[in-house]
């Protein structure tokens, strides 16, 4: 259920973090609580993130901003809903379901990686304008020969790609070879600030070389390991990592 539905009173307090749905029955019926200036001590009283509740005198912010941080496995799409395939939403509790929450930008269903979970508006369109330029670093296996001087000069002062029946400008980032796996694999690191459309698979395409597999390591100074033991951690972002994201956007 979202909060543009009608949700019982009870599970909205709970939700606000004020204690269990038991306990918040209880004071609800001893008449702590006011909906729209009226007092209401059914706790089954549906209401929505437009009312006014006051409990124990308290104003109740039903739209309090939450910051998390999921670390998408391979094979989930960043997606809210999905009738088929598994989605970014099968990792956030169900307690948190009701918060408005949505996923910042975009992760390919074969990317894994840091994916910044908020129902903050602003800090998600700035995160993801190229205005702010916000560092993100890619981590990629990948099939082809190992990277040219001129070939990461190009990138580290911008190209044009044409792969899709036009051009795209692509902003300068920085390419960085990365020791190889001990089977051999080959793998770079990207930093990109922007996020267009399969972006980093384009660049590595454009310069003849097959992304493999693809993780997303780090996201404007906020880092998650770079192997695949952590995937489907689901944690709330530390007060540094946040102050990372609204120095970087100009929110602080
Ligand atoms: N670039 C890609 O190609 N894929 C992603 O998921 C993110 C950036």
């Amino acid at each position: 259920m979202s909060y543009n539905n009608l949700m019982r009173l009870d599970r909205l307090l709970a939700n606000s973090g004020l204690g269990t749905r038991s306990k918040i029955r209880d004071r609800i019926s001893h008449g702590i609580v006011q909906v729209n200036g009226t007092i209401v001590t059914d706790a089954s009283f549906h209401v929505t993130e437009n009312d006014s509740i006051i409990y124990d005198g308290q104003e109740i912010n039903c739209q309090t901003k939450l910051y998390y941080l999921l670390d998408k496995p391979d094979g989930v799409l960043t997606a809210m809903e999905d009738k088929r395939l598994p989605c970014v939403a099968d990792y956030i509790p169900s307690e948190l379901m009701s918060k408005k929450l949505s996923p910042v930008g975009r992760l390919d269903y074969h990317t894994s990686g840091l994916l910044i979970i908020t129902n903050d508006g602003e800090l998600s369109h700035r995160l993801q304008s190229p205005k702010y330029e916000v560092p993100k670093v890619y981590l990629a296996t990948y099939r082809g020969l190992e990277w040219k001087d001129s070939e990461i000069a190009a990138i580290a002062s911008g190209f044009t790609i044409r792969d899709k029946g036009y051009s795209e400008d692509i902003a300068p980032a920085e390419l960085k070879p990365a020791k190889p796996y001990e089977d051999g694999s080959l793998r770079a690191l990207l930093t990109l600030h922007e996020g267009k459309t399969h972006e980093v698979r384009r660049i590595f395409a454009h310069f003849e070389k097959e992304v493999i597999a693809l993780r997303r390591i780090e996201l404007s100074g906020i880092k998650i390991s770079e192997g695949l033991d952590e995937c489907g951690t689901f944690r709330a972002l530390t007060g540094s990592e946040l102050n990372m994201l609204f120095n970087a956007t100009g929110l602080n």
